[in-house]
């Protein structure tokens, strides 16, 4: 049985993913980590979904990568074939044309975290709890979190939160900028459905363009992430939809975008 559940609304360009292993907290083992990858592959070819919401069952987004698995690595060659195949699953959904809200309910600690971090937006709900607790079993981070988090909220809160190992409230990780709203437990799932339907009724491509402009900039220095940009700006303006964007401002009326 799939450890992972999928709900798309073809009708609104939206899909919602579920990681539902609630007996261990979502906790993610091989098969989970399967499941999301399968998962993320089929939805990346499904040209009715723009937009992804990512959740959890239960009372955790993600408990961190399965420790009964960590604890029976031999350490060397094995363990960090682990951590690049947790790393290559994450950095799939990062990479991914769709855009991801990461809608973190309850606990999203170690690996939790390092697949919010993966996600291109995040809501968190008032009650969640947020950290990297590795340092505390004697490991590192190994899904992308040492380098996810010092670029998303820069070296030092990075280092704080990974050499503590301990576990944040909403309010602080949307204070340091982890998380870009925090808002009531009761409407988490409606918040990130709302937040999904008006990005997916953005144009298209300009959307599949901004996020790749952002997202491939940060790996170069300035001047080759603005010769991206750039070379983005160039393909977009190209589309039905830019000139359907324009005109519709000019002429006072609201767009209506095809994604051609
Ligand atoms: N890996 C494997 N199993 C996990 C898990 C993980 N990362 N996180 C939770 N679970 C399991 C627990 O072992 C427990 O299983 P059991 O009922 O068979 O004993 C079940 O999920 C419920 O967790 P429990 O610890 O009883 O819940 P709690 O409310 O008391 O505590 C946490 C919640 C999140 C604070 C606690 O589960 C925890 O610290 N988990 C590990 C977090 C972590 O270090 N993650 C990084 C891993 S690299």
């Amino acid at each position: 049985m799939s450890t992972v559940s999928v709900e798309i609304q073809a009708d609104q360009g939206v899909a919602r993913l579920t990681i539902t292993r609630p007996e261990a907290l979502n906790a993610l083992n091989r098969h989970v980590l399967e499941d999301l990858a399968e998962a993320v592959g089929t939805l990346e070819d499904d040209p009715d979904v723009r937009v992804l919401v990512v959740t959890g069952a239960g009372r955790a987004f993600v408990a961190g990568a399965d420790i009964a698995e960590i604890a029976g690595l031999p350490g060397g060659a094995a363990a960090e074939a682990f951590s690049r195949r947790g790393q290559g699953v994450f950095d799939r959904l990062a990479a991914s044309r769709l855009v991801s809200i990461m809608a973190i309910n309850g606990y999203a600690l170690g690996g939790g975290l390092e697949l919010a971090l993966a996600g291109d937006l995040r809501l968190i709900a008032e009650s969640a709890r947020v950290g990297l607790p590795e340092i505390g079993l004697g490991i590192i981070p190994g899904f992308g979190g040492t380098q996810r988090l010092s670029r998303l909220v820069g070296e030092g809160r990075a280092l704080e939160l990974v050499l503590t190992g301990r576990q944040i409230p909403a309010t602080e990780a949307w204070r340091m900028g982890l998380a870009n709203q925090v808002v009531p437990d009761a409407d988490l799932l409606a918040s990130a459905d709302r937040l999904a339907q008006e990005l997916a009724a953005k144009a298209p491509v300009a959307l599949r363009a901004a996020k790749r402009a952002v997202r491939g900039g940060l790996d170069h220095e300035l001047a080759t992430g603005l010769a991206e940009e750039a070379a983005w700006f160039g393909h977009v303006a190209a589309t039905q939809d830019a000139r359907e964007g324009t005109d519709a401002f000019l002429s006072k009326r609201s767009p209506h975008f095809t994604g051609r």
